[in-house]
């Protein structure tokens, strides 16, 4: 039975970042002297978070400790300008003092991509605590969300959306034309904590149609991506600015 989905709304990206940011600071708080996993995503708006973190944040997490992997990864070279670890590196990871065997790149551009996830996952399992139902828990996994409402690399109508015997694979995405690598939603869902970024008008009709109620003239559809992550034991936020929160006619707690 999945916690009620708690909705934040900000009036502006600083607030959204700034909530995200002490999410984490309260993560590694929360956890002692223990390592903290946690799991970045793409996307323009993870990265204000990732600047913000950089900018405000240096001094107030204990970076040494952290362990920091990737919910998803284009199939591009790390320094490509596509690559979400480029991202990462570029905002945050080059700016604080985190140790390289802290950071656990997806191999996404490798030839054989599922031997690549297979290997990945190995590496979280071995990294990263099982939570309840015995999976790896994360104690924070951030996710951006698409227009088309796939949300790490899980787009709607492809093939990861039912790998739940995995926790990391390989998804062709055909309507991109490209493959890439991510965490499954048995991944996603075994959280401690999982926050969504969004920002921005563009995004309001997705995050309406994800988080609003059902709408009497629309036909019974599959849930979006998005609209799956629902942590079995961890707590869920949808973190929003105002533009993309404009559609939610009461935002708050939705069960
Ligand atoms: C990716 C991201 C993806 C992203 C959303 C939202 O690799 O493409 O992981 O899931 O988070 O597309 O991106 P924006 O915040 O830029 O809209």
């Amino acid at each position: 039975m999945s916690l009620p989905i708690r909705i934040h709304v900000f009036p502006d990206a600083d607030g959204l970042t700034h909530h995200a940011a002490r999410t984490l600071r309260e993560a590694c708080a929360r956890n002692a002297e223990g390592r903290v996993a946690v799991a970045l995503s793409g996307g323009a708006t993870p990265a204000l978070l990732y600047r913000r973190l950089a900018e405000d944040y240096l001094h107030e997490i204990p970076w040494g400790r952290l362990e920091v992997f990737f919910g998803d990864e284009r199939s591009v070279p790390p320094h490509h300008p596509d690559s979400n670890y480029g991202l990462a590196l570029r905002e945050l990871l080059s700016k604080v003092p985190i140790q390289p065997e802290q950071v656990h790149r997806m191999p996404a551009g490798e030839s054989d991509l599922e031997l690549a996830a297979e290997c990945y996952e190995h590496e979280i399992q071995r990294l990263v605590p099982p939570g309840p139902l015995g999976d790896p828990a994360f104690d924070l996994v951030w996710l951006g969300v698409g227009d088309d409402g796939h949300t790490a690399s899980l787009f709607p109508g492809t093939a990861a959306l039912s790998r739940t015997e995995s926790l990391v694979v390989a998804n062709d995405v055909p309507r991109l034309g490209t493959r890439r690598m991510t965490f499954t939603f048995t991944l996603i869902n075994a959280a401690r904590r999982v926050q969504f970024l969004v920002r921005g008008r563009k995004k309001a009709a997705i995050v309406e149609r994800v988080l609003g109620p059902p709408r009497d003239d629309a036909p019974p559809s599959e849930p979006l991506p998005a609209g799956r992550v629902r942590p079995s034991h961890g707590t869920l936020e949808w973190l929003l600015d105002r533009e993309a929160a404009a559609g939610i006619a009461d935002p708050g707690l939705i069960a």
